[in-house]
C-alpha cells in the first residue's frame, strides 16, 4: 500500500506542475497568475476539490509525454461557503488550447453544476482549438456551447477572460451571463489583428481590437474591465453576494444592518428645479439601497442607463435606472440592449427588479433609426413584459411617450409603481407638445414668445405631473421622496409570495 501511495503522491504532484517551471515563469512574467493560483484567489481557502486531474490528451504524437490535466484544471469549490463549479485553463500546457479531453473535462463539470444547481465559473486563458486535434477539438467547443445554452437561465454562468480568447472560443463566454476582463492581459476577438489587416487593411493592436476597455466600453461584449487579475477574481466573488445558485433558489440576503425605515432627507435636494437640468442617478440609488452599495454592471457602456445589483432591506434586487446625467437619460440602441439582458438575467434568477425612471423618450436620429432602434428598443419592452419577478418602479421625473410604457409601467405588469411629486408623466415634454398643438396659434400671435410661454405653463400645470396617472391607478401612489426606501422595502415584503406565469410555450420570439 505504502508504495502505491508513493506513486499516487508523485503523480498528484506531477499533475500540479502544468507545463513546467519555465512556462510558469513566462506566465508570471506577463503579469498573469497560474491556473491554480487563480482558483486559490477565487475560492474560499482550501475549498477546491479537483476532478479529472489525471486526464491526458487522447491524441499525443508518437513519443510525446502525456501532461496531466491536459491544459485545464476543473472541479468545484466554495464562494462564501456556497458551492460553485469551476474550470481554469492552464496556458502553460499547450497554450491552454482546447482538446477533446480538455473539452470533456469542462463538459463534465458543467453537467455536474446543472444537475446540482450550482453556478459555473470559467477562467479562460487559451490559444483556442488544439491545432493538432483538428475537428475533434472543434467538436469539443460545440459540446460546450450546447451546454452553455442548456444551462442558460438554470444556473448562473460567469466567464473571466484572463489571457487570449480567440476564434470560436469566444462563443462560450458570449453565451454566459457575465464576462469579466483584465486590462492589458486579456483579449477576445473572432479574428486577430493579422487577419484584420489582410482582410480590411485596418491596423489595430490586440488591445484596441479586443482588450478589456474595448469590450467593456465600446462593443458591450464584456461587463467588467478590471485592473488586475486579483481585482477581477475578487469582483466575481462579490457578485455572489447578490445572485442565487440556480433558478429555483432565492437570492442571498444582505446583512440587513441598514435600518429598513431609514428616511433620506437628502433626496429632497437631488432633483434640480429646472426639469432640463441633469443630475446623477447614482446619487438616488446610493441613498436608497442598503449601505449605499451598488454593484454596477457594465458601468462603462451605455452610461445613459444604469444596471446593477444591490440589497434593499436585505433583499437582493436588480436595479435599472435611467441616467439623466448622460444623454439626458434617453433610451438608445445600446442602452436598450444593455438593460434588456440585465432584466432577463434577474427574471431568470428570481431577483426582483427596481426601476428608477427619468426618461425623456427614445433617442431620435438617422443613425438610431437605421441601426434598428425599433427592434432593439423592443428588446427592453419585451424583457420587462415577460418578467414575472416582483417589479417596482419609482418615477423620479420624466416618464415620456413610449419610454413610459417600456420602463416597467403598470400596464406591463408592474407590481408597485410610484411617482415622486416631481414626476412628469406625459406623451412628451411641455415645449414639444405646445409646438405641435399650438403651432398655428403661436405663429399668428402678436407676441409669439408670450403665447408660447402661456401655453407651456398651461400644459405643465395640466399634464407635467404624476396626478393624471395616479387618478387612473397607473401609479399606485405619489410619495415623499424621503420615504422611498421604506416604501420599496414594504413592497418587497408584500410581493415576497408573488406567483405569476407566462402562457406555456416552447419559447417566445424576442426581437433580435
Ligand atoms: N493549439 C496547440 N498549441 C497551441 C495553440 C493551439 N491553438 N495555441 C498555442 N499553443 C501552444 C504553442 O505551440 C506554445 O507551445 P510551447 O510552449 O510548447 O512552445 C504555447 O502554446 C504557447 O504559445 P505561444 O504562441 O508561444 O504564446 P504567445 O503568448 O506568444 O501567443 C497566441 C499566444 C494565442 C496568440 C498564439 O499561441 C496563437 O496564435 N495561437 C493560435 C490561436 C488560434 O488560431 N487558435 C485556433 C483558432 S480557435
Amino acid at each position: 500500500m505504502r508504495q502505491k501511495l508513493e506513486r499516487l503522491a508523485s503523480a498528484r504532484d506531477a499533475s500540479e506542475q502544468g507545463g513546467g517551471a519555465a512556462r510558469l515563469a513566462a506566465q508570471h512574467a506577463k503579469g498573469k497568475l497560474s491556473a491554480r493560483e487563480r482558483l486559490d484567489v477565487l475560492l474560499d481557502e482550501g475549498s477546491f476539490v479537483e476532478i479529472d486531474r489525471f486526464v491526458t490528451s487522447r491524441s499525443l504524437a508518437e513519443g510525446e509525454a502525456p501532461i496531466y490535466g491536459d491544459g485545464v484544471v476543473a472541479g468545484h469549490g466554495r464562494i462564501e461557503g456556497r458551492i460553485v463549479y469551476v474550470f481554469s485553463q492552464d496556458f502553460t500546457v499547450f497554450g491552454g488550447s482546447l482538446s477533446e479531453a480538455h473539452a470533456a473535462k469542462i463538459c463534465k463539470i458543467m453537467d455536474l453544476a446543472v444537475r446540482n444547481g450550482a453556478p459555473v465559473i470559467g477562467l479562460n486563458d487559451s490559444g483556442g482549438a488544439r491545432i493538432q486535434e483538428g475537428v475533434v477539438s472543434l467538436g469539443g467547443y460545440a459540446d460546450i456551447f450546447l451546454r452553455n445554452t442548456m444551462a442558460s437561465g438554470v444556473v448562473p454562468q460567469i466567464s473571466a477572460i484572463l489571457g487570449p480568447c480567440a476564434g470560436g472560443a469566444v462563443y462560450s463566454p458570449a453565451i454566459t451571463d457575465f464576462i469579466y476582463m483584465v486590462r492589458g492581459t486579456s483579449y477576445m476577438f473572432v479574428t486577430g489583428p493579422n487577419v484584420v489587416k489582410t482582410v480590411t487593411h485596418e491596423d489595430v493592436t490586440m488591445e484596441q481590437l479586443g482588450g478589456a476597455d474595448t469590450h467593456a466600453g465600446t462593443s458591450g461584449v464584456a461587463h467588467f474591465a478590471c485592473d488586475s487579475e486579483l481585482a477581477c477574481l475578487q469582483q466575481i466573488r462579490e457578485l455572489f453576494r447578490f445572485v442565487p445558485s440556480n433558478n429555483v433558489d432565492d437570492p442571498p440576503r444582505g446583512s440587513g444592518r441598514d435600518p429598513r425605515d431609514r428616511r433620506e432627507e437628502s433626496l429632497l435636494d437631488v432633483i434640480p428645479d429646472n426639469p432640463n437640468k441633469p443630475y446623477d442617478m447614482h446619487e438616488v440609488i446610493g441613498r436608497i439601497v442598503d449601505d449605499g452599495e451598488f454593484y454596477e454592471v457594465q458601468p462603462d457602456y451605455a452610461g445613459n442607463i444604469l444596471v446593477g445589483f444591490a440589497h434593499l432591506g436585505g433583499y437582493s434586487v436588480g436595479i435599472v435606472a435611467n441616467q439623466p446625467a448622460v444623454l439626458a437619460g434617453v433610451l438608445d440602441i445600446n442602452a436598450s440592449m444593455k438593460a434588456a439582458r440585465f432584466v432577463r438575467f434577474c427574471d431568470c434568477f428570481n431577483i426582483p427588479l427596481v426601476t428608477f425612471e427619468d426618461v425623456p423618450g427614445f433617442l431620435p436620429g438617422v443613425t438610431q433609426e437605421h441601426g434598428g432602434i425599433i427592434k432593439h428598443g423592443a428588446k427592453l419592452l419585451y424583457a420587462y413584459c415577460e418578467a414575472t419577478v416582483p417589479k417596482l418602479t419609482v418615477i423620479t421625473r420624466k416618464a415620456y411617450g413610449g419610454a413610459y410604457d417600456v420602463m416597467s409601467s403598470k400596464h406591463i405588469r408592474g407590481d408597485y409603481n410610484v411617482a415622486w411629486p416631481t414626476a412628469e408623466i406625459a406623451v412628451m415634454g411641455p415645449k414639444g407638445a405646445v409646438e405641435i398643438l399650438y403651432k398655428k396659434e403661436i405663429a399668428e400671435a402678436s407676441d409669439p414668445q408670450a403665447a408660447m410661454d402661456a401655453r407651456v405653463a398651461e400644459y405643465t400645470e395640466k399634464f407635467a405631473n404624476p396626478y393624471n396617472a395616479a387618478a387612473r391607478g397607473y401609479v399606485d401612489d405619489v410619495i415623499d421622496p424621503r420615504d422611498t426606501r421604506p416604501r420599496l422595502i414594504d413592497a418587497l415584503d408584500a410581493l415576497r409570495g408573488k406567483r405569476d406565469r407566462n402562457p406555456p410555450k416552447k419559447h417566445g420570439n424576442l426581437p433580435l
